[in-house]
């Protein structure tokens, strides 16, 4: 190891970054269990029950919970993993925290593989959703317990309690039981337990899940405050697209064990990789166009939705002509905030009109597709949003996103 200045500095600044080469979890499973899940799957095969998405892999080693997981995590990055229930987030974050043995690829945290190295051993903090605080310890020796069992003195695990405590505004309920606390004072002990040892990197595994909506915002604004206290590598685990945007430089999209796309949260909402992601990501949800086909005239690319020819924008037209794309049939996503009013384009009524303040959603109901639009109310005449109007709407194609409809990913 070099031992200059220069290259202790640059040790330093790997040393919290964490890669991901590979990783492959397979959860085993007994035979029984591979048998009657096959036997779903076949039934699921024959008979489809709609609305059912089969999210697991079973293979005879076992249920594949996670694979072909490449990620690179700079050091003092947050990072968030996104996906719905049974993706893969929690696995993915508990093998980074050695909590659960990887079943091939290679883990590295800084630039030591840790494929093997026990918990204990990774300097890693992890918070998780139900906070598991010991209720018998007061907030203070809750927060000072893993520092008292690595046996620094007293007074030195006060002064980083107070530290921690100040950095959460939790002082003054130090002395306090944990059955004492509110849910959000909870979770900022929890917080707080995580912080005291001052870990290279800090897990988090849906920590804001228990609580209601407006605590749960007032939490998220905290993190982000926190963040930019404590130095320190985030990954965060959530279900919740609006907290992965919030939080995270970047954002980890998963489906089925399979990491969809990586990108900022601007990247994966300008441009998401394919249908799934444009329809995680973003409320409300994006409108789909089925069946629409793309067609070339005269050498430029329209697409025809619903009997009207829309001519795409000069960057669609760029890739397009580049690779030549044939004809074909695409799904083509517009998202509600890009519908405009308009005096022509597609008409249809309105069947909800949700009143939300600074704006106003509604569902139109377009030849039987459901259409929803956010339009803002300043200077908007609002009997023109009313239940059962016709609404005339528009949008600009440099903002849809058309996808394969074979593939369903982006075209550019
Ligand atoms: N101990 C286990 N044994 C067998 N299968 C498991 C085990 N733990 C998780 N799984 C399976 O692995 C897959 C991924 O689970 P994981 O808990 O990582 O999902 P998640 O994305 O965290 O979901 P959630 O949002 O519901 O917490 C799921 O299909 C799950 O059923
Ligand atoms: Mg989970």
């Amino acid at each position: 190891m070099r031992q200059t200045s220069e290259g202790e500095a640059v040790r330093a600044n790997s040393m919290s970054s964490i890669t991901l080469k590979n990783i492959k979890k397979v959860y085993p499973i007994t035979d029984d269990e591979i048998r009657s899940k096959k036997k779903k799957r076949k039934q699921q095969d024959e008979a489809p029950v709609e609305g059912f998405v089969p999210n697991l892999q079973i293979t005879d080693e076992g249920v594949v919970a996670v694979q072909d997981f490449n990620l690179e995590i700079k050091d003092k990055e947050f990072v968030v993993l996104v996906g719905p229930s049974g993706c893969g987030k929690s696995t993915t974050l508990r093998m980074i925290a050695g909590l659960e043995e990887i079943t091939s690829g290679e883990l590295y945290i800084g630039d030591k593989l840790s494929n093997v190295i026990a918990p204990r051993d990774r300097n890693i903090a992890m918070v998780f959703q139900n906070y598991s605080l010991y209720p018998h310890m007061t907030v203070r020796e809750n927060m000072g317990f893993s520092l008292k069992l690595a046996k620094m003195p007293k007074d030195e695990i006060e002064k980083k309690v107070q530290e921690a405590a100040r950095t959460l505004e939790i002082t003054q309920i130090l002395d306090r039981l944990p059955k004492a606390l509110s849910g959000g004072q909870r979770q900022r002990v929890a917080i707080g337990r995580a912080i005291v040892r001052q870990p290279q990197v800090i897990l988090m595994d849906e920590p804001l899940s228990n609580l209601d909506a407006k605590l749960r915002g007032q939490m998220r604004s905290e993190i982000i405050r926190l963040r930019q206290k404590i130095d320190t590598t985030f990954v965060y685990v959530t279900h919740d697209q609006i907290e992965a945007m919030t939080l995270g430089d970047r954002i980890v999209v998963m489906k089925d064990g399979f990491i969809q796309q990586v990108g900022t949260p601007q990247e994966v909402f300008n441009h998401p990789v394919n249908t799934f992601v444009a329809g995680f990501i973003g409320t409300p949800q994006i409108n789909f166009f089925h069946n629409v086909p793309l067609i070339k005239k005269n050498g430029e690319y329209y697409i025809t939705i619903q009997g009207q020819d829309i001519k795409l924008d000069e960057k669609h037209q760029k890739v397009l002509k580049e690779k030549d794309t044939e004809e074909k049939n695409l799904i083509v996503g517009v998202r509600p905030v890009h519908i405009e009013m308009s005096d022509q384009g597609f008409t249809g009524k309105i069947e909800v009109s949700e009143m939300m303040g600074s704006e106003v959603h509604l569902h139109i109901n377009l030849n039987g597709d459901d259409i929803v639009a956010v339009i803002p109310t300043a200077n908007l005449d609002l009997d023109k949003v009313s239940l059962g109007k016709d609404f005339t709407f528009t949008f600009n194609p440099s903002l849809i996103h058309c996808f394969d409809a074979a593939t369903e990913e982006n075209l550019i």
